[in-house]
C-alpha cells in the first residue's frame, strides 16, 4: 500500500534522511522506532509532503507521491497526526472535527460523520460542544486522532500519540488502534513506548541516523533486548 524507497530528506544543508526503505501493507499496523533525533518524525513528514527537500520514492497505492503537495496526498487517503497535536484550542470539539472534513469529498455527510466519530470516541461524544482547550492533554490527543480519521483515510500516520498522556488514556488509545485495524484502517505508528508499540504492531522498523537499521516481525523485535538497547534507548 505504501512503499518508501531510498527516501532522503534535508533541513537546509543537513542531510537527515539518508535512504529510508519501508513498506506498509494494507491492513497492517507498522511501527517505526528509534532514539531521539533518529529521523522518525522527518520520515512521516516526508511521506505527507511537509518537507521542502526530499529525494527517492514514496508510492501510495502504486502512485508516486513525492513532489506532490500535501493536500493531494490527503485527498488520496493519507492522514497524519503530528507530534504537536495542532487542534484549534479556541474551537469546540465539534468544530475541530469539522476541520478534518474541510478538504474532504465527504463533507456533505458532515453530521453523520461527526455522529460516527462520536461513537468511536465516547470521550469526545460527551464533550462535542466543549472548547478544546478545556480538555486534558490526552483528550486533546484523542481529538487530534479523531479529526484525522473523520475523513476516512486509508492510511493514518501517528507521531508519538501516547506522549505525555496518562496511562489509562494510553490504554484506551491503543484499544482504539486495535479496533481501527479490525475495521480496515492501516496504521504507521511512531512511538517511544517501544514495548506497547511492539505489542500492538504487526511489523516494525528501527531507524538510526536517517537509515533503517533493522526490520522484522514486531514480536521478534519485542524479544530482542539487544536491538532495543542499541537503538531504542532514549
Ligand atoms: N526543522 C528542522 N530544522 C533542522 N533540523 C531538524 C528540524 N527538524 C528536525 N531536525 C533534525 O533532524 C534530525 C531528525 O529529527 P526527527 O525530528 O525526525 O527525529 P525523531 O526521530 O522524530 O526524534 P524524536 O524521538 O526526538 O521525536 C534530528 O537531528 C533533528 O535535530
Ligand atoms: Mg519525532
Amino acid at each position: 500500500m505504501l512503499a518508501i524507497r531510498g527516501l532522503e530528506a534535508w533541513y537546509g544543508q543537513s542531510h537527515v534522511l539518508q535512504g529510508i526503505d519501508l513498506e506498509v501493507e494494507q491492513g497492517e499496523i507498522v511501527c517505526l522506532i528509534g532514539r531521539n533525533g533518529a529521523g522518525k518524525t522527518t520520515t512521516l513528514k516526508a511521506v505527507m509532503g511537509l518537507l521542502e527537500k526530499t529525494r527517492g520514492s514514496v508510492r501510495f497505492e502504486g502512485e508516486e507521491m513525492l513532489g506532490r503537495p500535501a493536500h493531494l496526498r490527503f485527498g488520496k487517503g493519507l492522514a497524519y497526526v503530528p507530534e504537536e497535536r495542532r487542534i484549534v484550542p479556541g474551537l469546540s470539539v465539534r468544530e475541530n472535527l469539522r476541520l478534518g472534513l474541510i478538504a474532504s469529498p465527504n463533507k456533505a455527510q458532515e453530521n453523520a460523520l461527526i455522529a460516527r466519530t462520536a461513537e468511536t470516541f465516547p470521550r469526545l461524544a460527551e464533550r462535542l460542544d466543549q472548547t478544546a482547550i478545556t480538555m486534558s492533554g490526552g483528550e486533546q490527543q484523542m481529538l487530534a486522532i479523531a479529526r484525522a480519521l473523520i475523513a476516512d483515510p486509508k492510511l493514518v500516520m501517528l507521531d508519538e500519540p501516547s506522549e505525555g498522556i496518562m496511562p489509562v488514556l494510553v490504554d484506551e488509545m491503543f484499544d482504539l488502534f486495535r479496533k481501527l485495524k479490525a475495521a480496515g484502517t492501516t496504521i504507521l505508528l511512531v512511538e517511544q513506548n517501544v514495548e506497547l508499540a511492539l505489542g500492538l504492531a504487526d511489523r516494525a522498523y528501527v531507524v538510526d541516523q536517517g537509515t533503517i537499521v533493522h526490520h522484522g516481525a514486531a514480536a521478534d523485535l519485542l524479544a530482542d533486548a539487544d536491538i532495543q538497547e542499541r537503538y531504542c534507548a532514549v
